[in-house]
């Protein structure tokens, strides 16, 4: 796993040559689901001056239930944000309606096979990042997969776009061996056989609670197999000292305004130091996906058994 630059493919105007932007979007889709990062040294998309001098003092809320600043863009709704200025919170939330919509036009065409496929998420803002007093299971500077505790996905992908509004300083990520060898070396240790079989015995147990939960005005999700396995992963990870000590890492800066983007769900992720960032999440499902033989579900389902997404 490396990151790999993309220098033809700029905003305005796109990939350079336009004959082959069918074929570099494929090839971009192929480097993400072989768990590269892609990184644009340059804005690919528009971003105003002013509404970065305005994102760069704001702060998000103490409670410590909102990891982030996210914007909701299915419900147009601002959530973690500090300030109690109503016109800050509206401004703020303008900002980000624009950044997620600026950010879904540059990924449908630089990854052109997704688009019109995905689901898209939740866009987050991340003012801090270091000296973070977070639980375990939410500190962002131990290597990990994502899952989403409130979102499941059945066996689509996580895709996320990053860019550092930071005027001076790089984000800093580490990055280790993707999940399909952590789960080669840890299976046994977490036990994912175990794990993966429990949840599919209580299938329909955990539907119907979900549904009576829906029927009581609950939002408490049904997760499938795979699911209950990715955020128990995601824990256990965290919880290795010895791997988070002692695995090979690789370290990579990502300077002011450059944006990248990679498969979080594969490329286990760091962030030891970085001051501001913008993201905008995309859910890839399997249709969509240019070798889906390579994702994380179809790695679990290799090794577990068929049928896990449902
Ligand atoms: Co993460």
């Amino acid at each position: 796993m490396s990151c790999v630059q993309i220098d033809d493919y700029q905003y305005p105007g796109g990939w350079r040559n336009p004959g082959s932007a069918a074929a570099r979007s494929r090839w971009a889709c192929e480097q993400l689901e072989n768990g590269e990062i892609l990184s644009f040294p340059k804005l690919p998309f528009v971003l105003p001056e002013e509404d970065r001098q305005f994102l760069l003092p704001q702060r998000q809320s103490k409670f410590k239930v909102h990891k982030n600043i996210s914007y909701r863009p299915k419900q147009d709704a601002l959530r973690g944000f500090a300030s109690d200025e109503k016109e800050d919170a509206e401004r703020l939330r303008d900002i980000m309606r624009r950044f997620s919509a600026n950010t879904v036009q540059f990924v449908s065409q630089v990854l052109a096979p997704y688009a019109s496929k995905w689901a898209l998420d939740f866009a987050t803002y991340r003012p801090e990042e270091e000296g973070r007093d977070l639980p375990l299971n939410k500190r962002n500077d131990l290597l990990h997969v994502d899952a989403f505790p409130s979102r499941p996905i059945y066996g689509g992908r996580i895709l996320r776009v990053f860019t550092n509004i930071n005027p001076e300083k790089p984000r800093v990520w580490n990055t280790t061996d993707r999940f399909a060898a952590l789960l080669a070396r840890f299976s046994d240790d977490v036990g994912a056989k175990a794990i993966v079989a429990k949840a599919g015995k209580g299938r329909a147990l955990r539907r119907s609670g979900a549904a009576v939960l829906k029927a009581l005005g609950l939002r408490v999700p049904y997760r499938s197999p795979y699911d209950v396995f990715m955020l128990r992963f995601h824990a256990y990870l965290k919880a290795n000292g010895d791997f988070q000590q002692n695995c090979k890492k690789i370290r990579t800066e990502f300077p002011p305004m450059s944006t990248w983007m990679v498969f979080t769900d594969d490329v286990p992720h760091a962030v030891p130091s970085g001051q501001f960032a913008l993201e905008q999440t995309f859910i890839i499902p399997q249709s969509a996906l240019v070798a889906p033989e390579k994702s994380p579900l179809r790695v679990l389902e290799a090794l577990c058994g068929p049928g896990l997404a449902d």
